[in-house]
């Protein structure tokens, strides 16, 4: 029995990850303390247990918010877990060492928004009592949602800066795009369409094509045209340079909320 504690957006949608991967419904179960929010998930799992109390399980999720994770992660020590893989952004492994005992091995994972739509980015670190198995189970699961990649701990305040943060963005360069287009003459409506699907269509050029962005972005700039005008705004107003900084000032507030 797998175990998620909490079934808010991210305990919700790695179940419906799971079971969309294949996993049997009943050999899942949430424990949820919002009654509503049980009713909901209910109905959309009709097959898996919602509970409002943790239960004995082989390995148990935490997808509560940081500030409940404490209170969750020594219940769970209480009920025998032995495996646990905690969700929690900026819940160092220490702490939740520390409230799990000795006896429970610990995996960290980061994960991001788009875990919502299956497209996730998890990074996994490793506790002290966990090994290869404990490794292994915990990219099973986040798998479900995503891809998965192992790092050590002190690289976690980077990974949240970069794809934990990165979706808020690449959400914010479409939004600058879409007005930019609406200043350009489209409408609204028009502009938002555009962007999206260039936005996915880029995605999956940078996926699929089997060649770094830097290369792609050569093959559209020729030489004088619309694309270089374009760029070169960005180049002299020094847009690297600024996600640069703002990737740093993410990890740094990353490494302060986390100690
Ligand atoms: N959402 C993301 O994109 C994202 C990205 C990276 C990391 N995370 C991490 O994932 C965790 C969950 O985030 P979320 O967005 O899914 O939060 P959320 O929607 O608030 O879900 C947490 C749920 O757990 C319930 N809960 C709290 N304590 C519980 C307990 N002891 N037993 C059972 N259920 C309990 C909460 O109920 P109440 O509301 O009644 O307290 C709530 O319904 C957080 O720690 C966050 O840092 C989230």
């Amino acid at each position: 029995m797998l175990l998620v504690m909490g079934g808010g957006n991210m305990g919700g949608a790695l179940v419906r990850g799971l079971v969309a991967a294949g996993w049997e419904p009943g050999s899942i179960a949430i424990a949820e303390v919002d009654e509503s929010r049980r009713s909901v998930l209910s109905s959309q799992l009709p097959a898996t247990q919602v509970v409002a109390e943790p239960v004995p399980s082989g390995g148990a999720v935490v997808a509560v918010k940081p500030a409940q994770g404490e209170a969750a992660c020594r219940s769970l020590a209480r009920l025998g877990t032995t495996k646990v893989l905690s969700l929690m952004a900026g819940v160092r492994l220490a702490s939740l060492e520390s409230w799990l005992g000795p006896d429970v091995a610990a995996v960290r994972a980061m994960p991001n928004t788009p875990a919502l739509v299956g497209a996730g980015m998890s990074a996994i670190a490793a506790g002290s009592g966990a090994g290869e198995e404990e490794l292994a189970w915990a990219e099973e699961v986040l798998g479900a949602v995503g891809k998965v990649v192992r790092v050590s701990e002190p690289s976690l305040d980077a990974v949240t800066a970069l794809s934990g943060s990165g979706p808020g963005y690449l959400f914010y360069v479409a939004e600058a795009m879409i007005e930019a287009g609406v200043a350009a003459g489209l409408s609204e409506a028009l502009s938002s369409e555009l962007v999206l699907q260039t936005f996915l269509g880029s995605a999956r050029m940078m996926l699929e094509a089997g060649e770094t962005p830097q290369v792609l972005r050569g093959r559209v700039t020729s030489p004088a045209g619309t694309t270089q005008a374009g760029l070169e705004v960005l180049e002299n107003r020094g847009v690297q340079a600024a996600f640069a900084d703002a990737v740093a000032a993410a990890a740094a507030r990353s490494h302060e909320l986390g100690g």
